[in-house]
């Protein structure tokens, strides 16, 4: 697809390139900064898009700011003749925003899709947090496309463990968790969690399992302040289990969790769809399929 041209930032080049290189799309660097008042400065090397297929790559951990880089970019394009623009976000935010938990709370989820529904006319992502909405098109009106991490873990899974054990550790994970043990084909249990604040969770586990020969692989979509995963590592090592591997998709990693996590001796794992120096699984390929079947 010729008249196709992907635009990468320096957090998203470790996939924007792939794509460029593999579907023999035109790459285009963007380059963002601030001015001294705040203000964002975002600047294209190649403007030649019109009539073309614009790809803009970049997840959206830490959003606000490149909300606004995304937004102006996709006024910019637009504004130069492109014929469809794409957003690429590896890692979607404000998913998890999807009700009003308390009264007078916005839904993010939903404010995020009403404004990405007037810049793009696409959107890729992997693994978004659904729970309450079941898919992307109950709160976008544009064309959505999710890809799947899970058959990747699953391999991943299977070349590092022996006997391996998989712990859900939400609710919510059961639709990351289950499938992952199903294609492998070993034991798996959900687990209920109780969320107090962003910082204190709750997690039940059954206190009769016996984890003494398994590897135990919690299996999540998100790890942010690692809280979750910590609790089901104390958890497990209770029961026995002498290995704990968490494995997430998007590691947002925030308030120092990759260390905490590491110092309750876990292994911890993530695809790339935010680069860190554990996102050991690359989800390129999919990506480029997903672009390749739409
Ligand atoms: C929420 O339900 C997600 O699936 C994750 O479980 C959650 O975001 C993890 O957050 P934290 O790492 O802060 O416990």
């Amino acid at each position: 697809m010729k008249t196709g041209v992907v635009i990468g930032f320096d957090e998203s080049k470790h996939i924007a390139k792939k794509i460029s290189k593999e579907l023999k799309f035109k790459y285009v660097g963007a380059v963002v900064r601030k001015f001294p008042d705040g203000e964002s400065y975002t600047r294209i090397y190649n403007e030649k898009l019109k009539g073309k297929k614009v790809f803009l790559v970049l997840s959206l951990d830490n959003p606000n700011d490149k909300i606004v880089t995304l937004i102006f970019l996709a006024h910019h394009i637009r504004a130069l003749g492109a014929l469809k623009i794409c957003l690429i976000a590896p890692y979607l935010c404000y998913m998890r925003q999807d009700k009003q938990f308390r009264k007078g709370e916005v839904v993010s989820n939903k404010a995020i899709a009403d404004l990405f529904n007037k810049y793009f006319d696409e959107i890729i992502t992997v693994d978004p947090h659904l729970h309450r909405i079941k898919n992307l098109n109950q709160i976008f009106k544009i064309k959505t496309k999710k890809v799947s991490a899970v058959p990747l873990i699953a391999n991943f899974v299977k070349k590092k463990c022996k006997n391996p054990f998989i712990f859900g550790p939400d609710y919510e994970s059961y639709q990351w968790a289950k499938k992952v043990a199903k294609i492998i084909g070993c034991g798996v249990d959900i687990l209920k969690k109780h969320r107090y604040s962003s910082e204190s969770v709750r997690i039940k586990i059954k206190e009769k399992l016996n984890l003494k020969d398994k590897d135990v692989v919690i299996v999540d979509d998100i790890i942010s302040t690692g809280h979750t995963m910590m609790e089901v590592i104390r958890d497990a090592k209770k029961l026995g289990a002498k290995r704990v591997l968490c494995i997430c998709i998007h590691g947002l990693f925030v308030e120092n969790a990759l260390n905490k996590i590491k110092k309750l001796n876990a292994e911890v794992y993530s695809t790339n769809t935010i680069l860190s120096e554990v996102s050991k699984i690359d989800i390129s390929k999919s990506i480029i399929q997903s672009i390749i079947k739409r």
